[in-house]
């Protein structure tokens, strides 16, 4: 049987790391109703982020800044939104009809990690846009295109202190010019990297992709990890599919503090954390992205048929602080959901190592 939406009254602290107990649980809510589909959607195009101009990074800013700025016991608020992933990630939530410890909610490690990502950043991105209605009818969020040599380093508006998109908790040596490093090891992360010059990084960061979303996942098994059923223990070693393993694992580690006695890899390297830095939602953009391009490649390379995939539910509330119900199979289709990706080069695609 399928997981479906967790009851947010039994939503409980977590304890994913040295330290205190974290409470990440949303606001609650009793009311809740089914996604719908816009009646016609206008497909809206989100930008890669080293292609956008002034205007669109102004008014980007102002919708996180706006968001940042709601009262702290808004759903909608920035903090409550990096609290979504703590609480689906780190074992916040009893599985529906189930209340030991080891039958909790993990949207990682499985095949859950595609659909949950695409819902999560969608319901970001309504909220955002709600928000600056005034200013851009049309926005959607941009996407970190750490996959294409243009795109390989941190987009510089997420760069610049005293802006809304910044994060104090990143790695300072993976600042511009610095090139993503999609083959980090994401238990070893030390500063051997930097040996190597940038043609061979970009290059290794290539080959990467292309083993991973081309020779590596011809199947849709590879490609969106194991099952997780109703009853399954949630599965936090291994499970998941090519591209949730890397190159997603290693940008999430890259991008955070390296971990030490002090940190954990906050804010990005870490579960609970990640979802504070608002680059997170333009790496999952990209990730998300890729789901698209897999598809297109052809033969086997399609959605999951099974109906536990396609039944499987989360809950996100949205810009008007409904509590809203949606199944994976609701989200295969981006153009239904109201947007695209713009399109740019992927030369990855011939990369083969
Ligand atoms: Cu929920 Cu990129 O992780």
């Amino acid at each position: 049987a399928p997981i479906l939406a967790p009851d947010l009254s039994k939503c409980h602290q977590v304890d994913p790391v040295k330290g205190d107990p974290i409470n990440c649980c949303p606001p609650f809510s009793s009311k809740i109703i089914d996604f719908k589909f816009p009646l016609n959607p206008k497909v809206k195009v989100r930008p890669a982020a080293h292609l956008v101009d002034e205007t669109y990074i102004k008014n980007y800013k102002e919708a996180v800044r706006r968001m940042k700025a709601l009262p702290a016991d808004d759903p909608r608020n920035f903090t409550q939104q990096a609290n979504i992933h703590c609480a689906y990630c780190d074992g916040a939530y009893p599985q529906p009809g189930s209340s030991d410890a080891d039958h909790v909610v993990q949207v990682h490690n499985s095949w859950l990690f595609f659909p949950f990502h695409r819902w999560y950043i969608f319901f970001y991105e309504r909220i955002l846009a709600s928000l600056i209605e005034d200013l851009d009818p049309n926005f959607t969020i941009p996407f970190w295109s750490w996959d294409n040599p243009k795109g390989m380093t941190i987009p510089s508006f997420y760069t610049e202190l005293d802006s809304p998109l910044y994060d104090t908790l990143r790695d300072p040596n993976n600042q511009p010019p610095k090139l993503v490093n999609l083959n980090l090891d994401p238990e070893a992360k030390t500063p051997v990297d930097n040996t190597i010059t940038p043609e061979e990084q970009v290059l290794s960061n290539l080959r990467l992709m292309y083993t991973q979303l081309v020779s590596g996942s011809k199947t849709p098994s590879l490609f969106f990890g194991d099952p997780i059923r109703a009853g399954d223990k949630e599965n936090l070693q291994s499970g998941g599919g090519s591209v949730e393993s890397s190159p997603h694992g290693p940008v999430h580690v890259w991008t955070g503090r390296p971990r030490s006695e002090s940190s954990n890899g906050e804010d990005m390297g870490n579960l609970y954390s990640a979802g504070r830095d608002p680059i997170f939602y333009s790496h999952h953009a990209n990730v998300d992205r890729l789901w698209t391009i897999w598809k297109g490649l052809g033969k086997n390379r399609r959605d999951i048929q099974d109906p536990d995939w396609l039944e499987s539910e989360f809950l996100f509330y949205d810009e008007k602080k409904n509590l809203v119900r949606v199944k994976v199979k609701d989200s295969l289709d981006t153009k239904k959901l109201g947007y695209v990706y713009q399109d740019v080069d992927i030369p990855w695609l011939h990369a083969k190592p």
